[in-house]
């Protein structure tokens, strides 16, 4: 671990790097924004120990009982299901389903719990945006601020370590940058583990992908506006290599990986289509995802759809 001024980098064989910024460091000081893009760019995590987004009494009071929010808590404790958020319209998504146990489901939010969840993931999500614009200024103009996401339900099981895909909305090159926040009321740590490099996971899993053609159905729906846009050769690499990974019981045995745990009132951002990561443990945490593309980096030969560019030999979007 490397210490100057409060911001401090530590280096683990095969593992994620990680940049600590301690609370009172200006983020917009020109020393952190280089150190912060560095970090980011080369997949590792930003991590600000006392990040400052805070819930009030009254908020605190509302979620430390699910019950309170949700009209059905479900008996399985995988984190899941999570609440969406669409800042673009202000509004919580009414029909999010996920697989739970084998059954669709999705978070029933008490009409009484609403409104005040809606303000908490709206504060959240321009605070992130704040906090995103001090630190990469560069990204600014092309970043796109799409969800937000909040997971009331505990983990009490592991994630495979994976990468994220968009599902049925194509991030078509572009990378996924999240800022997470442990808001948990009474100050259960986040327990994530983090895995090896992008690169290494791709030359693995790559001699095993085969690519089906382009879905017509979602190209269609993509005419319709239904969803963002149509899957690109990026976006069906990037879900073949995450599902390659999460099914490989060997690997997910041996690859090398770091337990992290983050405290409650702590933050950290990353690329999650660069890093491999999976949940471990803790309830309640919020994040806000942006759609960041590979020209707006500093070094776009860094992001994923460069890399899977490079080790495939085609152009991918
Ligand atoms: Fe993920």
């Amino acid at each position: 671990m490397v210490g100057i001024g409060g911001v401090s980098v530590c280096e683990e064989a095969e593992t994620v790097k990680m940049l600590t910024i301690e609370p009172g460091i200006d983020l917009s000081a020109p020393e952190v924004r280089l150190k912060a893009i560095e970090m980011l760019e080369g997949g590792g995590l930003i991590y600000l120990p006392k990040s400052g987004f805070e819930l009030s009494g009254g908020e605190r009071a509302l979620i430390s009982d699910t019950s309170n929010i949700l009209t059905r808590v479900p008996d399985v404790e995988d984190g899941r299901p999570t609440i969406i958020f669409d800042p673009a319209h202000g509004r919580i998504k009414k029909y999010h389903f996920v697989h739970v146990n084998g059954k669709m489901m999705r978070a029933q939010i008490r009409d009484t719990a609403r409104p005040d969840l809606e303000a908490i993931m709206s504060r959240y999500s321009k605070w992130g945006e704040n906090v995103i614009a001090q630190l990469f200024p560069s990204y600014q103009q092309a970043l796109d601020r799409k969800r937000t996401t909040y997971r009331p339900i505990p983990r009490n099981s592991t994630q495979s370590l994976h990468i994220d895909s968009s599902y049925g909305y194509p991030t078509q090159g572009r990378s996924m940058l999240r800022i997470f926040t442990n808001i948990n009321p009474v100050n259960r740590p986040r327990i994530w583990q983090i895995g090896e490099p992008f690169e290494p996971f791709v030359r693995r899993f790559l001699p095993s992908v085969h690519l089906s053609k382009p879905s017509w159905i979602s190209s269609i729906l993509a005419r319709l506006g239904i969803i963002d846009g149509a899957k690109t050769k990026y976006d069906q690499y990037i879900a073949t290599l995450r599902s390659l990974g999460i099914r490989d019981k060997e690997y997910q045995r041996t690859a090398p990986r770091k337990i992290m745990e983050f405290p409650a009132g702590s933050s950290w951002i990353v690329l999650t289509d660069l890093v491999l990561h999976g949940a471990m443990g803790g309830q309640h945490s919020l994040d806000q995802t942006f759609y960041l593309p590979a020209d707006a980096m500093g070094d776009p030969s860094r992001s994923p759809l460069r890399i899977l560019e490079r080790l495939t030999g085609e152009a991918l979007v």
